[in-house]
């Protein structure tokens, strides 16, 4: 069951919320048509789904480190790799549709922040496996099993970067010309979001992509969410609930959508 805060937002956005015929730009109706609400077969999903398939079922244990900023920061406990697969992959409709953004707009450059177990990162890699893709994770454990959850998938065209994002995002930027793409799922506060999503704009352009997971997961989430809305520097926003995506397109009319999906 939805948690009462999560309840009463999915409401609102229910009430908001637009479907085809309510959306007047050009730009997102194809985008909402052809992209969002595509309801084809892929033979990435199946791939990625057999595999979390499989760590549903691992019970083994693995030290996994927090990376909250409460009194847990730093501690490390042992976690079943059916519990992390359970409680923090993205949900297969929207882990499709991020690899449905992927194979839309073929970015070069990706950012995915918060690899772990790698599902996510999967559907990103499958598609547009020309793409440059750096997956960022602090818990080195879990980075691990994710390296191995590539392998079985037989990707081998992202980059792993182990570490804290206040640490290993900006110095990963400099060795990018641009960021076509990012997935933010790595910190779910409201300051680390902000702080990670101005780092991320030093390299954006026209027509970069920014997703931003959980959007009313907790009430720092709805006001980081409200804030990239008002950027200076967003011009379309699309919330989908538990995603939002984020365009600069300056050629458009700066809009925000809310879409059922
Ligand atoms: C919600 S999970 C990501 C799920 C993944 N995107 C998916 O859908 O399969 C968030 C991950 O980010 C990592 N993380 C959280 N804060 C971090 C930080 N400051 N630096 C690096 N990794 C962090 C956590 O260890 C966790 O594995």
């Amino acid at each position: 069951m939805l948690p009462f805060h999560l309840a009463a937002n999915y409401l609102l956005y229910r009430l908001r919320a637009f479907k085809l015929h309510g959306v007047h730009s050009p730009f997102v109706f194809d985008l909402y048509q052809n992209v969002i609400l595509h309801e084809g077969d892929y033979y990435a999903y199946q791939l990625i789904e057999d595999l979390r398939g499989s760590l549903l079922f691992k019970d083994r244990a693995i030290p996994v480190t927090d990376f909250g900023a409460g009194p847990k920061a730093g501690l490390k406990k042992n976690r079943k790799i059916s519990y992390i697969a359970r409680t923090s992959a993205k949900p297969a409709k929207y882990a499709q549709l991020l690899f449905r953004l992927v194979a839309h707009f073929q970015p070069n450059t990706i950012f995915d922040l918060g690899t772990s177990l790698g599902i996510t990162t999967s559907y990103l890699a499958m598609g547009n496996k020309q793409a440059k893709l750096y997956t960022f994770e602090g818990c080195p454990s879990i980075a691990a099993e994710a390296k191995a959850n590539f392998e079985k998938l037989g990707l081998q065209h992202m980059q792993q970067v182990i570490g804290n994002l206040d640490d290993t995002l900006a110095l990963q930027l400099q060795q990018v010309e641009r960021l076509d793409f990012v997935f933010f799922d790595g910190n779910h506060r409201y300051e680390p979001t902000m702080r990670y999503f101005e780092v991320c704009l030093s390299k954006h352009h026209e027509h970069s992509v920014f997703v931003v997971d959980d959007l009313y997961w907790s009430a720092e989430m709805k006001q980081a969410w409200q804030e990239i809305k008002q950027h200076p520097q967003v011009c379309q926003t699309v919330d989908l609930f538990y995603i939002g995506l984020v365009f600069f397109r300056k050629t458009q009319p700066k809009e925000h959508f809310t879409l059922l999906y």
